[in-house]
């Protein structure tokens, strides 16, 4: 199995992002944490970032032919970015929505997922510790 981990717009600077919302974890060692979980499952992870919208999809529509789940924080693409989410839909694969915050604590801007209604479900607000549980959900649907 193959899982898809997608990191949108400025979670490249997690760490010395507002810790107090995201945590002090780097991207790296989330990604990191996330790789040594899959071993541990045994399902292998490609986890790819970008802050541009076009570089998302490309990924999306290159890997995901490839892919068995797609594990993504959108981040702010998350409330309005109708193309990544038509990417979504056309890799016709289950999506897990993560979001480090719970966003519905947050302005009410972040209130609205575009991705939420296409997505097998999401987990906003539980750290990096969110993507672990939604590898591990992933990993157990297939077994
Ligand atoms: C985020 C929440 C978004 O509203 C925000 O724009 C982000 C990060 C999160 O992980 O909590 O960039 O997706």
């Amino acid at each position: 199995m193959k899982i898809l981990v997608i990191h949108g717009p400025n979670l490249n600077m997690l760490g010395k992002r507002e810790p107090e919302l995201y945590g002090d974890k780097t991207l790296v060692e989330i990604d990191t944490l996330v790789e040594k979980r899959a071993r541990e499952l045994e399902v292998e992870v490609l986890c790819f970032q970008s802050n541009s919208e076009g570089a998302l999809i490309d990924f999306i529509q290159a890997q995901a032919p490839k892919a068995d789940a797609i594990i993504i924080n959108p981040g702010a693409f998350t409330h309005y970015s109708l193309s990544l989410r038509d990417a979504l839909i056309v890799s016709d694969l289950p999506v897990i929505e993560v979001h480090l915050s719970n966003i519905y604590a947050r302005e009410e801007w972040r209130h609205k997922s575009v991705i939420a209604p296409i997505a097998r479900g999401q987990i906003s607000g539980l750290g990096w510790r969110g993507y672990i549980a939604a590898l591990e959900i992933l990993a157990a649907e297939k077994a």
